[in-house]
């Protein structure tokens, strides 16, 4: 990630598809669609050519399984889902400049051509297979219609293409213990021919192109995963699938067949940039097959393999497309320490932070952007939400851009005043000022957005220092000409932060400029003019100002945590059915154990042990050891300094030649990830339990 930028003439930025079998949450606007819209609209005012692509993917399993689920047909699921989706995106302000649907005609006849194209060309092979079959429901059982349990990881719900637990991608013949989706019938095995595309035999350019052509500019995290793929050796891959849900195989009797839909999909940016050129008299070949066209694929990373290793093969076979030149995936967003999950309802569904927080669209996009997954998987607070808002949008931002106009309508009835001779103190300022488009820039470059909005903030920052520093309300009694200096430098900053902010914050950008009118800055390269202290002309007269953000009451966050704990509950509810009852016993017996309150001080994986975590225990009695087979839910770091509650009098065991002396206490969420069952508040050593 160090090489300087090449030059291209033309950008075509993608942002995964998202399945239309649920609304879109924190997760996919901080992985994928705020990063491709920072980056679109830093491109924009650079004045380069520049289309950013997206669109429903209404293809694939998961979205006739949600049909299922909601008791309506498939076609009204992803009507429903697209016009939802389509709707928060437009209301939140990500900037596609077409938002177009893999349901369209234009797009089954694109992905058609293509699977024809590359039929015709022998590049694809076709096969016949055993597959996973329901008899009961008479269905093959693609991907996500099968169930069971990760070899990566253990957990159980993996599907047959992928873990959601641990991001592996998965075929059905790698799932222990499957079982239908449809029917939770043990599958049979039956006979089906599919067409591949053979991705063993692209090995060589693939390599070359990416861990040869990509290996200083490609994240450390998108490499990794590819070269792992590739190095475990490509395998042919099915690109049709049994269902009767999809783009149809162009081909003579194929009735009941479709198009994979992560074959169909990815060619829905060639359809979305077709409808798009269509509509503004653009030639859709320029964004498609021209060297000097760059294309950026914003994803996260269960993505990667997709459209690093799988389109680009395609792209290859298919003939005159260019490839990927950047894939920018991010990790994943976690919410309050869980997993996100549509199907279990744990999110912040964009649409409805749209409803709960009207107006407030940059407060969310810059909280995202700060928490961007961009390096390792991130969590998403409702207190951090508050604290960022609050700290840093209301009294780092806000407040500097309030105290400069606010201060400037007081004393000049609101024109902008001409500066003086600048002060050592003003020149620093001004130099300091011109480091922060490069700064910026440096890091937008390499796709590191959390780093480019430190920048960013650290500009209002500086301006909040220098009011602090010169104390204009001081000076206006005793050196009023010091004043319009202050107060003018004050102002460009503000326009500095609104030229620079219309990549991050565009609701807040456009409200400073209504306040501090710029000259008219020609419009192309606006970009080029940003770390001026010339932007603003004395005597233009000012807006009304006005806060850019409010603070965020604890009882509007409350209300949030309260919803998700809501939620929790539900899931806990529904998650699993409960052990049957045992028998009665005494209250003797119950008494006998002798359960209490200790704190970890120490633990280690035994071992040669995957799951054994060797705990020591301060128990108010005595200090001991206690094996306890967990080290598959925690960290060993994460859990020093805990307290749990233990069995203390349980007779000791041998466990892998350590004396285990008691268990802990511990309860099952409906993942099946374990948890410990502890005191609601701190309480001492050794207080025992009753
Ligand atoms: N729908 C897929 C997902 O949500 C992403 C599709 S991206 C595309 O994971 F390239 F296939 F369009
Ligand atoms: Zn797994």
């Amino acid at each position: 990630m160090s090489q300087a930028p090449k030059h291209f003439s033309r950008h075509t930025l993608t942002a995964a598809l998202p399945y239309a079998n649920g609304p879109v949450h924190i997760g996919h606007l901080a992985g994928v669609y705020i990063p491709a819209d920072i980056y679109a609209r830093y491109l924009r005012i650079q004045g380069k050519d520049v289309v950013l692509i997206c669109g429903s993917d209404e293809h694939g399993v998961p979205v006739t399984l949600r049909a299922r689920k909601e008791g309506l047909t498939v076609q009204e699921v992803v009507d429903k889902y697209h016009s939802l989706i389509k709707q928060s995106f437009q209301d939140f302000g990500i900037s596609f400049d077409i938002y177009h649907r893999t349901s369209d005609p234009l797009h089954h006849e694109t992905s058609s051509a293509m699977f024809r194209d590359l039929y015709d060309k022998g590049e694809l092979t076709e096969q016949t297979s055993l597959q996973f079959y329901d008899q009961s429901a008479e269905q093959f059982l693609a991907d996500r219609y099968i169930q069971g349990t990760c070899p990566s990881c253990g957990f159980e719900n993996a599907y047959g293409d992928q873990c959601e637990n641990c991001g592996t991608t998965l075929s059905p013949d790698e799932l222990i213990n499957p079982r239908s989706m449809l029917s939770g019938a043990v599958p049979i095995k039956k006979e089906t021919k599919h067409w591949y595309l053979p991705l063993n035999q692209w090995e060589d350019r693939l390599r070359q192109y990416i861990l040869e052509g990509h290996k200083d500019d490609w994240k450390p995290n998108v490499l990794g995963q590819c070269r792992s793929w590739i190095d475990q050796g490509l395998q042919p891959r099915a690109v049709t699938r049994d269902l009767d849900w999809g783009v149809k195989v162009p081909l003579p009797d194929t009735d009941g067949k479709v198009l994979y839909v992560w074959f169909d999909a990815p060619i829905g940016y060639i359809s979305a940039t077709k409808a798009w050129a269509a509509e503004t008299g653009k030639n859709w070949e320029d964004y498609w097959k021209r060297e000097d066209t760059q294309l950026i694929h914003f994803i996260g990373k269960d993505n990667i393999v997709f459209h690093c290793i799988i389109f680009p093969t395609m792209l290859m076979a298919s003939g005159d497309y260019i490839w990927a030149d950047q894939v920018p995936a991010n990790e994943f967003l976690n919410l309050e320490g869980n997993k996100i999950s549509t199907s279990r309802n744990w999110a912040v569904w964009l649409h409805e932070y749209l409803q709960d927080f009207p107006g407030k669209q940059d407060v969310l996009r810059y909280v995202l952007a700060a928490n961007m997954p961009e390096t390792k998987d991130n969590d998403f607070t409702w207190r951090d939400f508050q604290a960022r808002n609050n700290n840093e949008l209301v009294a780092i931002l806000g407040n500097f851009v309030n105290r400069v106009v606010t201060l400037t309508h007081k004393y000049y009835g609101g024109k902008v005043p001409a500066p003086g001779t600048l002060t050592d103190l003003d020149l620093a300022l001004v130099a300091d000022l011109a480091t922060y488009p490069t700064k910026i820039s440096t890091a937008l470059n390499q796709y590191r957005f959390r780093e480019a909005l430190a920048h960013y903030i650290d500009l209002a920052r500086t301006g909040n220092k220098y009011l602090a520093e010169t104390e204009p309300w001081k000076l206006w009694k005793t050196e009023p000409e010091r004043v319009t200096t202050i107060l003018n430098l004050g102002l460009q900053i503000v326009a500095n932060l609104a030229l620079l902010g219309e990549v991050f914050l565009p609701n807040a950008a456009a409200a400073m400029f209504r306040m501090v009118p710029t000259a008219d800055i020609p419009s192309l390269l606006r970009w080029n003019n940003a770390g001026s202290a010339l932007l603003v002309e004395p005597g233009t007269v000012l807006g009304e100002g006005h806060l850019l953000f409010e603070k965020i009451e604890d009882d509007v966050i409350e209300a949030q945590v309260a919803k998700l704990e809501a939620t929790k509950a539900a899931n806990n509810a529904a998650a699993k059915a409960p052990e049957a009852a045992k028998p009665a016993i005494t209250f003797d017996q119950f008494g006998a154990m002798d359960i209490r309150v200790a704190t970890i001080t120490e633990a280690v994986l035994v071992p040669k042990t995957k799951k054994l975590l060797k705990l020591t225990l301060r128990t108010g009695l005595d200090t001991r050891t206690v094996v306890s087979g967990i080290a598959e839910h925690f960290k060993p770091e994460d859990i020093i300094g805990q307290q749990v509650c233990l069995l203390a009098n349980l007779a000791p065991r041998e466990l892998k030649g350590i004396t285990s002396e008691g268990m802990i206490l511990m309860a099952e969420d409906s993942d099946g990830k374990l948890v410990f069952v502890r005191p609601s508040q701190t309480v001492w050593d050794g207080a025992t339990v009753k």
